[in-house]
């Protein structure tokens, strides 16, 4: 009796077994048929100024838009992952030092990375946010090109992406944004301006770079992956709707709301959010606010 219960069991494990690998072994390979496959899309430039102010204002932006958390602060570029069930994910040195981009790296070729996702062979950008710099308008495009462009060359010689299984599941379950070029609406034209000036015109377009995690109603939801704090709503209808702008502004460059609670800077990006203008966390408050 116990040998053939011993047998029925061992079977069924068996059998559940084979469908696990074999169900991994779909979705790894569709992964790799996605991350792999070539893309072509129009090439375009833009007119690139260095004066100052652009340049400045550039800056701002890459501190802003968290490209120097992921490709670091100098933008020479960053292993940002690398363990087994992860697998590496590796930010590209943008810098023209040794591992970094090649020399005749153009306008172009930036604007194929920011506004498609894709490199200038048309092989997708892993991880790179390229679904929500596609939405930068010119002036902030051209300001982020041209202050890339005059950084100083900086060697870092960085290993290849290699994707583990765990990110391999996030993606095909839509639960990771590996793959922006998937998500661009790529026969968009670049938006030619946006009101610089405070208020919620100027709050929307800086809340792009909050619905990642917020979601793109800003009502929060599940956590962004196992073991980290679910995403709150920060509308008119959460917190956020019971703070006047002056702890909204607070909450957002400390890291610690009006309720006591310490954020850490992994979770919820307040380092980031810390180095917004007054005029630009202002903007925020009053979009959020008018979000129902
Ligand atoms: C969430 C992390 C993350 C953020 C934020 C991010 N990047 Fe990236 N970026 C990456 C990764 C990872 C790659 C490399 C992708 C690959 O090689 O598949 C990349 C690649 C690129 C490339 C392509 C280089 C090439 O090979 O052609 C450019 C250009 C770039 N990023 C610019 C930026 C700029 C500018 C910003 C800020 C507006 C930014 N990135 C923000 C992660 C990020
Ligand atoms: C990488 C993901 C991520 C991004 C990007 C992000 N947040 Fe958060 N945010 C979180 C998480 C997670 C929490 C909850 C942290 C906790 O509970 O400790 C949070 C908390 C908050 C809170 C506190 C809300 C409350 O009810 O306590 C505010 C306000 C907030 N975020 C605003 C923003 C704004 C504005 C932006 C865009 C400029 C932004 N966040 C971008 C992940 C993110």
């Amino acid at each position: 009796m116990l040998r053939k219960i011993l047998i029925w069991v061992g079977s069924i494990l068996g059998v559940l077994l084979v469908v696990a690998l074999g169900s991994y072994f779909f979705i790894a390979h569709n992964i790799t048929n996605r991350t792999e496959k070539p893309y072509s899309f129009p090439t375009e430039t833009l007119a690139i100024t260095a004066d100052s102010t652009t340049l400045k204002r550039g800056n701002h932006l890459v501190v802003i838009k968290g490209c120097v958390d992921c490709h670091g602060a100098n933008m020479a570029g960053k292993v940002m992952m690398d363990d087994a069930p992860l697998g590496r994910l590796v930010a590209t040195n943008l810098t023209k030092g040794k591992g970094g981009l090649p020399a005749d790296y153009s306008t172009s070729d930036w604007l194929m990375a920011m506004r498609h996702g894709v490199d200038r062979n048309g092989r997708p950008l892993l991880l790179m946010p390229a679904h929500e710099t596609t939405l930068l308008t010119q002036p902030d495009l051209t300001a982020i090109i041209a202050y890339c462009q005059q950084l100083a060359p900086v060697d870092n010689v960085l290993p290849e992406n290699k994707l583990g299984p765990v990110v391999n599941i996030m993606t095909y379950l839509d639960k990771m944004p590996l793959l922006s070029v998937e998500k661009i609406d790529h026969t968009h034209s670049v938006v030619a301006s946006v009101d610089t000036a405070e208020g919620v015109a100027l709050g929307k377009y800086l809340a792009i770079s909050c619905s990642g995690c917020h979601r793109p109603n800003f009502k929060g939801g599940d956590p962004l992956a196992p073991g980290l704090p679910p995403v709150p709503n920060i509308t008119s209808t959460g917190n956020v709707g019971k703070w006047s702008q002056e702890q909204f502004i607070q909450t957002l460059r400390t890291g610690k709301t009006p309720n006591g609670h310490q954020m850490s800077p992994d979770d919820m990006p307040w380092k980031m959010t810390a180095e917004y203008e007054q005029k630009e966390l202002a903007s925020l408050y009053q979009f959020l606010h008018s979000v129902k």
